[in-house]
């Protein structure tokens, strides 16, 4: 292309898509053309200021800096503009009887116990309600799928997970790793889950504010499901009592995902057996594992090298 002076809005975007034009892999070839069209398109429909150019650099740059082991804004940002729900949609498309997918979010750690059943995820949590999950995890004929891994994660009563709680000084906290039994079951204890709001002391909370967002998302528990020869499945279930069921701060809620907590004013069962003093809620939620596909990097090797960098940058 001969060079040009005086280059005007559109000769810049048409010289850009032609310097990518020739990246060597077809696929970032897409992303990188797809990236620069929809980046310039969009500084054009707006009119971008050079101030709202810098106010942009430095909000991104802000949330570099916030970025650790332990917080990762640019995750927030991802999930507080939706962009995680439509990767998440494009990803997961088929209603083929599959458990839903929905956000992975920033809260998971590595490392969490690997807890028997019945195993208590919140043995330090003294104001929550006690509560048992329990349920199944099956293909999709619902033949029960037995030694599935449930990884599972979930705020304390105060609305804090562990990692943003000063007073736990690093240590896992509502965290556990549950194997199912040979039909299939698995039962958490834990407290009921309660509606929280995402960090909002960094330039995501500033953005939101500045919107008028709120920054809440419904109770929910987090689940990573995975067994040999299927496709893990990143999700969470949520009680449908929650007022922001409507309106999660990150999209995520997808009905299927919704579950009735049940309070119950005398103990029998499990309670029992496991000393949970009424008044206890219990919540029932069968997971359905597709077979393996070929399959790409998982959520949980993402966590590993994300933990790696923010690890990197603690230091
Ligand atoms: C969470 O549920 O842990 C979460 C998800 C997205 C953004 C912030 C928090
Ligand atoms: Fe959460």
């Amino acid at each position: 292309m001969t060079a040009h002076r005086n280059k005007t809005e559109d000769d810049i975007t048409a010289e850009v898509l032609e310097r990518f034009a020739g990246t060597p892999d077809p696929r970032l070839r897409q992303i990188m053309l797809g990236l620069v069209k929809h980046l310039h398109a969009f500084v054009k429909e707006v009119e971008l200021t050079e101030a709202e150019w810098f106010q942009a650099i430095e909000a991104l740059t802000e949330a570099g800096r916030m970025c650790s082991d332990k917080r990762q804004e640019f995750i927030l940002f991802s999930d507080t503009l939706g962009v995680s729900m439509v990767v998440d949609l494009i990803n997961h498309r088929k209603p083929d009887g599959a458990t839903e997918s929905t956000v992975f979010g920033p809260f998971h750690r590595l490392g969490a116990p690997e807890l028997p059943a019945g195993g208590n995820i919140a043995p330090r949590d003294k104001t929550g309600t006690p509560t048992l999950v329990s349920g199944r995890v099956l293909d999709l004929d619902g033949k029960p799928i037995m030694d599935a891994l449930l990884d599972v994660w979930q705020t304390q009563s105060s609305g804090l997970y562990d990692s943003q709680d000063e007073d736990l000084g690093g240590e896992l906290h509502m965290r556990g790793r549950f194997r199912t039994d040979a039909e299939g079951r698995y039962l958490i204890r834990t407290v009921l889950p309660v509606n929280y709001p995402i960090p909002s002391d960094g330039p995501v909370g500033r953005m939101l504010r500045a919107a008028g967002r709120h920054p809440w998302r419904p109770a929910h528990i987090h689940f990573v499901v995975s067994a040999d020869g299927y496709e893990p499945v990143t999700t969470h279930i949520f009680d449908r009592r929650d007022e922001y069921l409507g309106s999660d701060a990150v999209f995520a809620v997808k009905d299927s995902l919704i579950c009735d907590f049940e309070q119950h004013g005398s103990a029998s069962g499990d309670a029992v057996r496991l000393g949970l003093a009424p008044p206890y809620y219990t919540a029932t939620f069968d997971f359905r594992l597709k077979p393996a596909a070929e399959q790409g990097a998982t959520v949980l090797d993402a966590q590993r090298r994300l933990a790696a960098l923010g690890q990197r940058a603690a230091e």
